[in-house]
């Protein structure tokens, strides 16, 4: 059986072209599984998974509860604001005494950036990262990317943009990653303020002109303006932005191509999107969260046939 080169999965940048291929291939038959009548094979019935959340999720959080329970795989769910941290136990003490419990993966989202490397580094057990603070998305964008190559057949030599707030977006670093692995060319684009200095040295370029990077892309990963880690105002006003960086359906209509729209959600309908270009045809959003639960079952799977489980036994 191929494994893939690493045991956790912390970010984008620690993959390799292959390890996206063994993803994607696992994914498509586990996509499969989940369109037949009975959606769930006996993969991971001995191993016990915790996800940990401690910051709010809708569709990561569901996605990889539903892949953990496809695989029937045991489960433990762990929400913040109902547990002891709120009496001022540590990450690295809720995850131990957790682990003690005879859990063998764990599935961390964290408003901190670099949560997941540091539980990887201080304890004896698989993590998947669901997003760190403004890091790393790896999931998304490895469902992003998927989703792409389902209507492209290979991205080398597509244009893809990313538009929005790149400066608070882990999505967006980790699409980066990704599509340039992938051998995509990347634009960003979005207020001068939400675009940071040092993003072109990872080899994309970025521009302000939103109309002119509609015109240029092959699809469009549209990101909403994520106001619960702005510590400052970075625009006038959401009206403004939407004026200039909000695509609606007379912004489709000028272009001489059909672009395809991805957004990772949650989407703010009327600001960076809006309702007839989100529900549009060119708009493969749902299919992005679709994808998504395949995707996992692929990284938990690949994962989890890395583990010893004799060990903990
Ligand atoms: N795309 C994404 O991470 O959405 P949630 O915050 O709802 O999990």
């Amino acid at each position: 059986m191929k494994k893939l080169s690493v045991s956790h999965l912390l970010g984008i940048k620690y993959l390799n072209t292959e390890d996206f291929n063994l993803i994607f291939e696992t994914a498509s038959q586990f996509k499969e599984v989940i369109n037949r009548p009975i959606k769930k094979v006996p993969s991971l019935r001995d191993i016990t998974i915790a996800n940990l959340f401690f910051e709010n999720s809708t569709r990561t959080k569901l996605s990889f509860e539903l892949a953990e329970k496809r695989l029937s795989a045991d489960i433990i769910n762990f929400s913040a604001s109902q547990s002891s941290v709120s009496k001022g136990e540590t990450l690295s003490d809720t995850v131990k005494n957790i682990l003690a419990m005879k859990v063998d993966m764990i599935i961390l989202r964290h408003p901190n950036p670099g949560a997941a490397h540091f539980l990887s580094k201080n304890l004896n057990s698989c993590i998947i990262n669901a997003g760190d603070g403004t890091h790393e998305h790896p999931t998304q964008a490895l469902l992003d990317v998927y989703s792409l190559i389902e209507k492209f057949g290979n991205l080398k030599g597509k244009r893809i943009a990313i538009v929005g707030d790149i400066k608070h977006s882990r999505v967006a670093l980790s699409n980066i990653y990704a599509l340039k692995m992938m051998g995509a060319e990347v634009k960003l684009c979005g207020p001068k303020s939400l675009i940071p200095k040092y993003i072109e040295c990872l080899g994309v370029t970025s521009s302000s002109d939103f109309n002119q990077v509609l015109n240029w892309c092959d699809a469009a990963n549209i990101l909403r303006i994520q106001n619960e880690r702005m510590g400052t105002v970075y625009f006038p006003s959401n009206r403004e932005y939407s004026q200039n960086f909000g695509l609606n359906l007379d912004r489709l209509k000028q272009l001489k191509k059909k672009i395809i729209i991805l957004h990772p959600g949650p989407i703010n309908r009327g600001v960076e999107i809006s309702s007839d270009v989100a529900d549009s045809n060119q708009s493969i959003i749902l299919d992005q969260v679709q994808n998504g639960v395949a995707i996992r079952m692929a990284i938990i799977y690949l994962l989890g046939s890395k583990l010893n489980i004799k060990n903990n036994v």
